[in-house]
């Protein structure tokens, strides 16, 4: 899988000029980057198994090229595997976005028949089928979710889209073809979504897209919008940068959220016979933490997984289904899939994102966007905490429904975010330097827990997941009371816990005992929340897992650096899942 972008062009251009599409395309992945071209009437591919910055491409002028970013998720990352894939007499170069599930058979098939394959990838497959049939026949013969471009010696560029995002533009004297509709910004100001079992045709300056029957393919038009890339800002990493930016993203979340667009979800939520709410990873987390807002307000939703919810959650979905979907990136194929799935039924859909123009913004009924900036490290951050506070406000909204919550509630609420945001932009130089001072503990942990209670227990899921992607520690979140009944077999195994100072009335007791405990089974007991190993700023219940994530945030970038990690790009990571 990964990411697509190429041109055709009446007069020749760079062939640099496709780094600057397949760049804005890494978030798809960046195990490897490739281009092919036409030069000299001949097909020629330049390609390398790491990041787009790293490729070598010639000082010449091309009328078509077509490049790929790439997340290795079939094949190791080597350079036989990264794309672009050539089939066997060297004519046809292909690029693919997603899976091909029925490769294998495929492959045994046409090595039977002579073709000689140099890449364990799936995409392979698909170079060797186009030297045999056309681009129609070979996508219907293969199974899965994918999206490929193949550009032939002979000069034909051709894309079909089954079930990956694609995008077509047309602008002085180019066509372009690409994953994404933010890439093309500077390149056209206006795209086509290439609708899922269609075809393109890319020629000098223009484009044909059909079905399978050959009649004119529904194209839906956008407006391509400037890209908000960030750059470091004078942070060694971008995850550090988007951590001291949390505070001025929670004042912007709560000002962009529009009064009627909350008014519209929150009843919506309320006329529902069930609410699902779901996200992966730590969209999924910050679901969980809404379970409490929403359970404040007297309303209970489930909170399934993404990855899960099309299996197992279908059957209670219908007519009166509300899912509230989380996504950062707006483009986290279990999302999208699960949407889907739940539309077919009747579900309405509630899209929480950061990409007003990704497919969740484009496929929900009503969306709420975050807000939070550009984020460009993997590990999300202040994606989290704006996602946080904007359920936040909806289980407020909802709150107005139910009678549990009247209009001064909602005016106290902005100003404790207001009074929030302030007090972490005073403390988080310091608490960084806490934190740094303690990342030898966690660095010399050879396995950490997380333990929190009641609201924070959902952050100690995310710290955990922090902490192995942006320190590559072993690290899970378990529940206070939990401790006991198991994890606590591993407390003489040089483990390192984190406590989070409960917020939840009642599990204080809780945590002072199990703190002695651990410490007295050998356990090097770290504690966080206010006036703690670990500073978090003091802040009241609802608001406290966007403190304590701060300060997880800190612990796991800090010890990332005492360990050398790769902070912003995790190995084996994409900031967009989207196979
Ligand atoms: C964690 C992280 C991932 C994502 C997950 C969902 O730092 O980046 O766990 O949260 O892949 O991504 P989105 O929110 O874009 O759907």
């Amino acid at each position: 899988m990964g990411g697509i972008f190429g041109f055709y062009c009446r007069e020749p251009r760079s062939v640099k000029d496709v780094k600057t599409g397949l760049r804005r395309l890494t978030y798809r992945g960046y195990d490897g980057s490739g281009v092919a071209y036409i030069s000299g009437g001949a097909l020629r591919v330049v390609k390398r198994p790491s990041h787009v910055d790293a490729l070598e491409l010639p000082d010449e002028a091309v009328n078509v090229a077509l490049g790929h970013t790439r997340y290795a998720s079939r094949g190791r990352i080597t350079l036989e595997n990264t794309h672009p894939l050539l089939g066997c007499r060297g004519d046809v170069a292909v690029v693919l976005d997603g899976i091909i599930e029925d490769y294998e058979a495929l492959r045994d098939e046409l090595s039977a028949r002579g073709h000689r394959f140099v890449s364990t990838t799936d995409a392979e497959v698909m170079a060797h089928l186009l030297e045999e049939v056309g681009v129609v026949e070979a996508a219907r013969r293969l199974k899965g979710f994918f999206s490929f471009a193949a550009l032939t010696a002979r000069g034909e560029l051709v894309a079909a889209q089954r079930g990956q995002p694609l995008v077509v533009a047309a602008a002085g004297g180019c066509a372009y073809i690409s994953s994404d509709i933010a890439s093309l910004y500077g390149f056209a100001e206006e795209a086509y979504i290439v609708p899922e079992g269609a075809y393109v045709e890319l020629f000098p300056g223009g484009f044909k897209a059909y079905l399978e029957d050959g009649s004119p393919a529904p194209l839906e038009r956008k407006r391509v919008k400037e890209l908000q890339y960030a750059d470091k800002a004078g942070f060694p990493h971008f995850m550090l940068k988007e951590i001291y930016e949390v505070p001025e993203a929670l004042v912007r979340t709560k000002a962009a959220l529009m009064e009627k667009y909350l008014r519209l979800a929150s009843m919506i939520i309320h006329g529902a016979r069930n609410v699902y709410v779901i996200g992966n990873g730590t969209s999924l987390h910050a679901g969980m933490v809404s379970s409490y807002y929403f359970a404040d307000v007297g309303v209970s939703v489930n909170v399934v997984s993404a990855a899960e919810f099309p299996h197992y959650a279908l059957n209670n979905v219908g007519t009166g289904t509300v899912v509230i979907a989380i996504s950062q990136s707006g483009e986290t194929s279990d999302v999208i899939r699960s949407i889907r799935a739940a539309k077919r039924q009747g579900a309405v859909i509630l899209g929480i994102t950061n990409s007003v123009s990704s497919r969740l913004a484009i496929e929900s009924n009503v969306y709420l966007p975050i807000t939070a900036g550009p984020e460009m490290a993997v590990p999300a951050t202040k994606t989290f905490t704006s996602t946080l506070e904007t359920l936040l406000i909806l289980a407020y909204h909802v709150g107005l429904h139910t009678g549990r919550r009247d209009s001064s509630d909602l005016k106290s609420l902005d100003e404790r975010i207001e009074d929030l945001a302030r007090r972490l932009k005073s403390s988080v130089a310091a608490h960084d330097k806490t934190a740094e001072a303690l990342a030898e503990r966690l660095a010399a942990g050879r396995s950490i827990y997380v333990a929190g209670s009641g609201i924070v227990y959902p952050v100690a899921l995310e710290g955990a997941l922090k902490l192995k992607e942006a320190a590559l520690l072993h690290a899970e979140g378990v529940q206070l009371g939990e401790l006991l009944h198991g994890p606590l077999a591993l407390a003489s195994r040089g483990l390192l816990s984190v406590f989070l100072k409960p917020v939840d009335a009642g599990a204080t007791g809780l945590y002072e005992r199990a703190v002695k405990m651990a410490k007295e089974r050998g356990v090097d007991a770290l504690t966080l929340g206010p006036g703690c190993d670990m500073p978090a700023v003091e802040a009241d219940r609802e608001l406290a897992p966007i403190s304590y994530a701060v300060s997880l945030q800190l612990l796991a970038y800090r010890a990332g650096v005492k360990l050398g990690t790769p902070i912003d790009t995790p190995p084996g990571l994409v900031k967009a899942v989207t196979i």
